[in-house]
């Protein structure tokens, strides 16, 4: 399996940002992992022209549910494969709090990806008071079950675990959790879409940097990570990207 790391630039960036792709090309021209970006929907496709040629893949980080019509402000999946995107982040947390997103509705927005030939990024992962509370498999477990559609394949969708309380905090958990939350997530997947989930990358998400990216990476069943405020920097990505690449 390739690995991935996964570059998140949330509501950051704007044209001279793409200036950090340039440098992330020229750092790594042949990275021995995947590599993507998901920059806000208005850059997507000029971040994408920049990088066609090059092995770093672009993405949306959200998609309607529907293909087209009358929903101001939303983007469709085929507008983002029509900008130049391959992927499209689905379900992160901070669109379940700000957009009350719910699981439901990321299986509908995950078909609607695969429709349009993306694969789905889906998110997954608990807050602390759910974590206190010994609830983590569980919640994490109900939001794979309701959020990855049947079909999902190692192809079509990859799994990012990224606790809530983990995200642009610097806390990050103790590798033995995020081992634990892993091997239940491949557990689930194998159990459901058979032997080919084993190929399904799980990604873990918060705090990664490339001070931590190592050891985070030598966890089993961790396949890489999708990374926030380390992606937007080239310097700071591509020592993650280093860091994958040994893993
Ligand atoms: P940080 O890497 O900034 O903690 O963000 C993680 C994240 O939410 C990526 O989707």
């Amino acid at each position: 399996m390739r690995k991935l790391a996964a570059g998140n630039w949330k509501m950051n960036g704007v044209e001279n940002s793409l200036a950090e792709i340039d440098a992330l090309i020229a750092a790594h021209p042949a990275p021995g992992c995947d590599v993507l970006i998901c920059p806000p929907a208005t850059l997507l496709s000029r971040l994408s022209d920049r990088a066609s040629g090059s092995a770093i893949a672009t993405g949306g980080q959200d998609c309607h549910q529907n293909a087209s019509g009358a929903h101001t402000g939303d983007i469709s999946a085929g507008m983002i494969a029509d900008a130049g995107g391959s992927h499209v982040i689905l379900g992160h947390s901070e669109r379940r709090a700000d957009h009350g997103e719910s699981d439901a509705l990321v299986n509908a927005k995950s078909l609607a990806a695969w429709t349009a030939g993306l694969t789905a990024v889906i998110c997954v992962g608990e807050t602390l008071a759910e974590r206190e509370a010994g609830q983590t498999i569980a919640i994490v477990g109900g939001q794979l079950a309701g959020s990855v559609p049947d079909g999902a394949t190692s192809a079509n969708t990859v799994i990012a675990y990224e606790p809530v309380w983990a995200i642009g905090t610097g806390k990050v958990p103790t590798l033995e959790e995020i081992g634990a939350v892993h091997d239940d997530i491949r557990a689930r997947l194998t159990a459901r879409f058979g032997e080919d989930a084993n190929g399904i990358r799980i990604l873990y998400g918060g705090s990664v940097k490339p001070s931590n990216a190592a050891e985070i990476f030598a966890v089993p069943n961790v396949d890489g990570a999708l990374v926030g405020g380390a992606s937007l920097k080239a310097a700071d990505f591509g020592g993650i990207i280093a860091a994958l690449e040994q893993a």
